[in-house]
């Protein structure tokens, strides 16, 4: 049985997404813990009914990123993690911490990477006049938003979306993408060659969403 921590930030949709799916699918795996660095992310109410372990590392409790991001691997280290989840974990990471999970730490990113990394990233599309937008999950490096692609999701970016609307639409296919990314590393499903990854069996790793 492997041991999946979850970080979040806020809401925490895709954390909900993804405890489900390992539930209802029956991975060999459990979500060990989720963690957030701020005690007023509404997910951890989710998790902790859940009867899953739960924790906060402020970030505003440390001086430096150094500082902070020890912690956390100190915190997430205590539940012996085979996969880490960067699920709407909004704290940039030092390389330090990224080259201790190297491998085993997933991100998702709601753009079509390497197109808009950041923020706002729905407006960003919509202003740039693109025709397709959606989200990407990827295995965490260095740079930010960067890091090889394991599954994107693709939508249909409309005359008359906005922000709001367009963040809903791709926000459903996370919760399909994202699930699915993090079965396949917990299944030792994925290689990754040169940057590039692939499933070992053949999978899709597009989802085309209207
Ligand atoms: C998601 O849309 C995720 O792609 C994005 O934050 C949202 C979190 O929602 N992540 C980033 O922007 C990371 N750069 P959630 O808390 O409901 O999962």
């Amino acid at each position: 049985m492997k041991n999946i921590v979850i970080l979040i930030s806020g809401r925490g949709s895709n954390m909900e997404a993804i405890v489900n799916a390992c539930q209802r699918e029956g991975w060999p795996a459990r979500i060990a813990a989720v963690i957030s660095n701020k005690a007023s992310a509404s997910g951890l109410q989710f998790a902790a009914a859940q009867g899953i372990a739960t924790a906060v590392v402020d970030h505003k409790a440390f001086d430096s990123r150094e500082a902070f991001d020890a912690e956390l691997a100190r915190v997430i280290d205590g539940y012996q993690p085979d996969v880490v989840v960067l699920a709407g974990f909004m704290r940039i990471l030092t390389e330090g911490f990224v080259r201790h999970y190297e491998g085993r730490l997933l991100n998702i990113h709601p753009s079509l990477l390497p197109a808009f990394p950041g923020l706002h990233t729905h407006q960003r599309a919509i202003e740039a006049g693109c025709k397709l937008a959606g989200a990407t999950v990827h295995f965490v490096t260095p740079e930010l938003d960067h890091g090889p692609i394991v599954l994107q999701a693709a939508v249909p970016v409309l005359a008359d979306d906005t922000e709001d609307s367009l963040s809903a639409r791709v926000l459903t296919h996370e919760h399909v993408i994202y699930p699915q990314a993090v079965r396949w590393l917990v299944e030792d499903l994925l290689s990754v060659n040169d940057g590039v990854v692939r499933h070992r069996q053949g999978a899709t790793q597009v989802r085309w969403g209207g």
